[in-house]
Parts: structure tokens; sequence; C-alpha cells
């Protein structure tokens, strides 16, 4: 895969996002609502909890994921009495306008000009945590503080008097777990897939669309799914799209990137890739082995 955790890495990563929590009341994670957990870093949860600060833990783009899986998601996360879950996409301003007010009411004790409530967004790259960001900035109403000098030092934008948001997200790698950790963020593009494994990634997403998504396969390429494997769907995909190389064999390659680009525009319909009864039993036989 394409991200290797070494140590030093993990320790600058630590002691970066330890200084940046320190000076924060609620730390809002962003994570994929598709893959929640693979696309989290456990450094987020260790660090908030060592600090005792709550958190707002945003599953994004839900527009693109299963809405049963999501709200096993929720239930899940909010058995932790510090943790808010909120399952939004920042492509709805209406769901974006009510990210503050759940931060706020993680922190009452703050929130006055004196205390201002301050909190920063942490989570892996491709999460959608600029786009939030901005999403937020163009939701502010009073511009008090924001002076490029000012905000250039103290690193802070103000979304009101009382609100203010540190300025660059708090960025980690995903800490991936077990194989098919790296597998799911391949597929939703959180992390790169070169051209070489793109095609192992696009066959590990047929088999999970196949396991518990098969309609969804049927209706798009018009498959029968019952005798394929992942390989198998591939292929097929290939020869309903007429993607061929030469010599009439399916164009393996096309039909990776294709399957793949139809799971991440959504246009395959909403798929998640784990739950939390598939994260238990995946992680299970992961500690086993
Ligand atoms: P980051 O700061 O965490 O790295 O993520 P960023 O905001 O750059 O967003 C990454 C991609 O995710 C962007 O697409 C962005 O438009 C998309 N995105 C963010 N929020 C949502 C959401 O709620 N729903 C959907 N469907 N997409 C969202 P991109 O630049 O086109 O990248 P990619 O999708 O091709 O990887």
């Amino acid at each position: 895969m394409a991200i290797q955790w070494f140590p030093g890495h993990m320790a600058a990563a630590k002691k970066k996002a330890a200084e940046q929590m320190a000076d924060v009341d609620v730390v809002i994670e962003v994570v994929d609502a598709r893959l929640p957990e693979a696309s989290c870093n456990p450094l987020v949860e260790e660090l908030r909890k060592f600090r005792g600060r709550p958190c707002l833990k945003i599953l994004n783009k839900v527009d693109l994921a299963d809405p049963d899986a999501t709200a096993a998601w929720v239930t899940h996360y909010e058995r932790d009495p510090d943790v808010t879950a909120y399952a939004m996409t920042t492509k709805k301003p209406a769901d974006v306008a009510r990210v503050i007010d759940k931060v706020r009411a993680l922190a009452p004790h703050r929130g006055q000009p004196t205390k201002p409530l301050r909190m920063m967004i942490m989570g892996i790259p491709n999460v959608g945590k600029s786009t939030l960001m901005n999403a937020l900035l163009k939701r502010r109403v009073a511009k008090v503080g924001d002076e490029p000098a000012v905000t250039k030092q103290q690193q802070k934008i103000y979304l009101d008097l009382n609100t203010v948001l540190i300025d660059t997200p708090g960025l980690l790698w995903p800490k991936i777990a077990m194989p098919s950790d790296g597998l799911m963020l391949a597929a939703s593009h959180a992390i790169g897939a070169n051209a070489l494994i793109e095609e192992e990634v696009a066959v590990f997403l047929a088999e999970e669309l196949l396991r518990r998504y098969p309609a969804l396969l049927k209706a798009r390429y018009g498959l029968k799914v019952e005798a394929l494997d992942g390989i198998g769907v591939v292929e097929g995909v290939a020869m309903r799209r007429g993607y061929r190389v030469r010599g009439g064999e399916p164009d393996f390659e096309k039909a990776s990137h294709m399957l793949l680009q139809d799971y991440r525009s959504g246009v395959l319909g909403r798929i998640s890739l784990e739950t939390p009864q598939t994260r238990e039993a995946a992680l299970a036989i992961h500690i086993e082995a």
C-alpha cells in the first residue's frame, strides 16, 4: 500500500496532534461515512481522551454511504458519552449549518468573548476537512479578529465573537490496522492506488459488492451475479461495456477503473464498505491470524 507507517512518522504526528489538541475545547474529527473505522486514526481518540476533550465525530459523505450502515455507526460511536456522532454531507448547507451548534453543546462552559469556544478539525486526507472548513468560513457572520496579521500569528479564525476555529485542519495519516483497510481506503480514493494495484482494489470492491450489494451490481451492469466472483464481476463489466483488448479478451484494467469510478462517484448507489458488525468480525479474524 502507498502509506508506510514508520515509527518516526508516528512519533512526529503524535507530537503535533498533541500540541494542536492542547489549545482546543472540542475536536471535530472527520471520517468517511462509508468506512468510518478504516478512515480514522486512533491517535485522535487516544489524545482527546488523554486531554479530556469531547469530540464531534463527523461521518462525512453520507450522500454516498448506505443509510442503514450509517445509522448503526452513529449508535456505535455515541456509546462514548464524550462523543456526538453526526452523519452529514458538506454538499448540503443545512447539514453544515448544524455543525457549530453541535460543537457548542459539547462545551457549554465555553463560548463567551472572554472564553471563546475553540475548535479544530482533524482527520486523514480526503475525508472532506478542507471542504467543511471552507463551508464553515463561508457561513461566518462576524468578521472580528480575522485581519490577516492576527489570523496568521494566532492561526485562528473567529466564526463569531464567541467561537474560534483553528485555521489549519489537523492532518493525520490513516492507521492501516489490516490489509482490508488499505483496500477500502484505496477504493474510496483516500489513498492513491497506482495502476498496478488498481485492479487488485477493483477485485476487492467487486467482492464486497457481491457480498453486500449484489442488486446494485445487477442494476448498473446487468450482470447475472449469482455465479460470479470478484474477478468475474470485473470481467463482466468489461464485456458489458465493450472494453476489450486485442484478441477480444476483456480489458481488465479499463473495467477496474470504471468500477472504481462508479463506486466513488455514487452512481452505483449508496454503499458502505464496513458496518460495526463487519468491523468487529474482521478484527477478530485478524487478531486470530
Ligand atoms: P481533505 O481536506 O480532508 O483532504 O478533503 P477535501 O475537503 O479536499 O475533500 C476531498 C474530496 O471529497 C473532494 O473531491 C471533495 O469535493 C469531496 N467531498 C467533500 N465532502 C463531500 C461530501 O460530503 N460528499 C461527497 N460526495 N464528496 C465530498 P475531489 O477533489 O473531487 O476528490 P476525489 O473525490 O476525486 O477524491
